[in-house]
């Protein structure tokens, strides 16, 4: 966890005046980012549009990275402000290099939020599994792709990331479940937990060029996320939840943290962490609905993914 301001390891556990009811246009509300560039995967439903709308609220332009290019459109054009769409498929790696190769000057803020979640297996024709192939994989060729036009100071990197990471680590001796049967929620949880790892690896490696990368767990939010899960087994797994603390928001809540990770002042030079409910999570304490995992945030493995990461792309 990096603190440019201080230019060391911070611990203090950081808390904003925004809680788990708090909306995206609340979070947002006074912050000017005329001028900046934003962009948002999977911007085109969901928590993603909310986010776009915050962001373009700012004065900032956004641009939606989709692989539906029409419903990304008809979000851009109920979008007061300057939003742009944009071609963007995760799971494949000529379309990363695609949007990678179009974008041209500076980017100020990258929400990597769109993902899919507890899909029946399912293989890139590169044999990568989906749900890592386009939640980590994707993001992380893109993310790697964008450095030299992110390298503006005050950059920000946003990890959408889930408390379903305390559902696996990254098991790094079969991430592709090739020697273990399937199980599409491992699949997820091993995912969301590489997008924590990003977080911390990236801010390792471009804290210097004034980059900032955190993670965080928008909340639990109906949304087309929930397409592959049978609905009474989903209702009934929120039910559980819900006993458990967790509360089910709506998507301008859902935006919320998101948005204050890409553009609070309060987290200025903040890299590195995971936050939910618009604050830094605490340590998870066995439960399964909030808190982080310290395999998350362990800086040995944040950096065996990067190398993997690297390695599988080529
Ligand atoms: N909703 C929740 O309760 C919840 C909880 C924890 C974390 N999250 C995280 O929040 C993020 C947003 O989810 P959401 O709830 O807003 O779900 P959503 O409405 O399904 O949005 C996900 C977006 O990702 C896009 N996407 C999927 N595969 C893609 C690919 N290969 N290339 C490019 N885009 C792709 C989808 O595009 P299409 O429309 O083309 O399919 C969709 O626009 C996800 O990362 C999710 O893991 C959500």
């Amino acid at each position: 966890m990096y603190d440019s301001r201080l230019g060391n390891i911070m611990t203090e556990h950081i808390t904003t005046p925004f809680d788990a009811a708090s909306t995206a246009a609340q979070v947002v509300a006074g912050i000017d980012l005329t001028g900046r560039r934003a962009v948002v995967t999977g911007g085109a439903s969901g928590i993603g549009v909310e986010t776009a709308k915050a962001l373009a609220s700012t004065g900032a332009e956004v641009t939606l990275a989709v692989r539906d290019t029409a419903a990304g459109q008809r979000v851009a054009d109920g979008i007061d402000g300057t939003v742009r769409v944009a071609p963007l498929d995760l799971a494949d790696r000529a379309s990363v290099a695609a949007f990678v190769a179009g974008w041209d000057g500076p980017l100020h803020i990258l929400v990597n939020n769109a993902g899919v979640m507890a899909a029946p297996e399912t293989r890139t024709p590169e044999g990568w599994e989906l749900q890592f192939a386009t939640n980590h994989l994707g993001h992380f060729a893109l993310t790697t792709g964008l450095h030299r036009f992110l390298a503006v100071e005050g950059a920000r990197v946003v990890s959408v990331s889930s408390s379903a990471h305390l559902m696996s680590p990254v098991v790094f001796d079969d991430i592709h479940f090739v020697e273990r049967p399937y199980d599409p929620w491992a699949a997820y949880g091993q995912s969301k937990t590489a997008n924590v790892l990003l977080a911390v690896e990236a801010t390792k490696r471009w804290a210097a060029d004034g980059i900032t990368v955190n993670a965080l767990m928008p909340g639990g939010i109906r949304t087309n996320l929930q397409r592959h899960v049978d609905p009474r087994q989903m209702e009934s797994m929120i039910d559980q939840a819900v006993e458990q603390g967790f509360r089910v928001k709506t998507p301008e809540q859902g935006a919320a943290t998101s948005v204050l990770v890409a553009t609070s002042p309060l987290l200025e030079g903040v890299g590195g962490r995971y936050f939910e409910d618009c604050a830094e999570a605490l340590p998870n304490d066995g439960n399964m609905v909030n808190g982080v995992a310290a395999y998350a945030l362990d800086p040995e493995a944040a950096a065996r993914l990067w190398q993997v990461s690297e390695e599988t792309l080529g």
